[in-house]
């Protein structure tokens, strides 16, 4: 059985995505977190029609369009010619800063719907630039339309109160989001460190987490609304792992475009134990953003076409909490890692 994606948005998220699935096509297991999820292995994903706004990408086949510019993701392997290509997506007025002044192709919901449908798309995988809400529920609707489930990556989408939850559980369909957390950046080692000081029995006081990027997102990320928005889901995520109240901050503050898909992030943690004595730590780390999406795409994807076939319907917690920095239940890392490799995990 083939579980057929669509890919809302070609940036270096979904370059990743598409030289995972042609660098685990065989019996490749290196760097793979989780070779079977819900009794898929990576190669029973395959991309099946993807849609972009940004001329530079739209009526190029996948394989090429992966690598156009501005996306600054590393070419880890060759793409043969995908035969999928890559068609004018929607866009709903909230344009992304790094697209203005680029020649966009734009079309309809209802294209967009329709060439889900003709695809055979199962899931749509939504990976639009941060701060396109309006384009993110647009595509939300379009996947609803043509019976497909809907992976949300972005910021943008919230699941807590949307009306598209109800219409998703009406039409029988798998909705999970929103914001994809990166399997080893910096909200998941921000939480683990936290955690591992309650666990220890430091009383934390205050932490943060500054981040450095190159690449559109990043771009993105520092205009001030979306920065804003950002920050809240990023920290109310990280405020999570800690059973009492602190203070603490996390969010992007500077981009370098010569860090190209690299990420640097800055963590600084206070806190006390014995008689109060101090505990200070800093500490950084440096990774690549897209790299840090695939396993988990890879994961969330493969569950929640389980989901969609076992009838599991609407948001599904477990999904959400895992993959996602604000899911609708919001659940400390540990328990929902426990729950989805409990369910899904072979
Ligand atoms: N590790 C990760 O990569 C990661 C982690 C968490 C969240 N995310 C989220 O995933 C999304 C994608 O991240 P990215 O690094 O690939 O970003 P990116 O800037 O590299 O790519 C975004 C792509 O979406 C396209 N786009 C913008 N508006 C569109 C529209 N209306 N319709 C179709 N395409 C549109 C852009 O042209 C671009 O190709 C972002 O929202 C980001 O916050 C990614």
């Amino acid at each position: 059985m083939t579980i057929k994606l669509a890919l809302a948005g070609v940036g270096n998220c979904a370059s990743v995505l598409v030289q995972g699935l042609k660098f685990y096509s065989g019996d490749e297991r290196k760097g793979l977190w989780h070779p079977n999820v819900a009794g898929f292995k990576p190669r029973d994903m395959q991309v099946v029609a993807a849609f972009d706004i940004d001329a530079r990408k739209v009526g190029f086949d996948l394989s090429k369009a992966v690598f156009a510019p501005p996306n600054v993701a590393k070419k880890y392997v060759s793409m043969p010619k995908s035969k999928v290509t890559v068609k004018s997506g929607l866009s709903r007025g909230d344009l992304a800063p790094h697209l203005r002044g680029v020649r966009l192709e734009k079309t309809s919901l209802d294209d967009v719907s329709k060439s889900l449908e003709e695809s055979g798309a199962d899931i749509l995988v939504n990976a639009i630039s941060s701060g396109s809400g309006s384009s993110t529920e647009e595509y939300a609707r379009a996947a609803l339309r043509a019976g497909c489930g809907f992976i949300n990556c972005t910021p943008s989408l919230s699941l807590k109160s949307n009306k598209l939850v109800a219409d998703f559980q009406r039409a029988k369909l798998p909705l999970v989001g929103d914001d994809l957390m990166s399997q080893f950046g910096g909200t998941i080692f921000h939480k683990g460190l936290l955690g591992l000081m309650v666990k220890r029995g430091i009383k934390v006081a205050k932490s943060y987490q500054l981040d450095v990027g190159g690449g559109s997102e990043t771009l993105n990320t520092i205009d001030e609304g979306i920065k804003m928005a950002k920050r809240e889901m990023k920290t109310s995520s990280v405020a999570e792992e800690v059973p009492y109240k602190f203070e603490t901050i996390a969010g992007t503050t500077d981009y370098v475009d010569y860090m190209g898909n690299d990420r640097t992030s800055y963590f600084w943690f206070q806190g006390s134990t014995f008689m109060e004595s101090g505990v200070t730590v800093d500490v950084y780390l440096r990774s690549s953003d897209g790299a840090n999406a695939g396993n988990v795409l890879f994961d969330v994807v493969r569950a929640t076409y389980k989901c969609m076939k076992v009838g599991k319907l609407g948001t599904v917690g477990e999904i959400c909490a895992y993959g996602f920095k604000s899911p609708p239940k919001p659940m400390r890392f540990e328990d929902a890692f426990t729950k989805f490799s409990a369910l899904y995990v072979r």
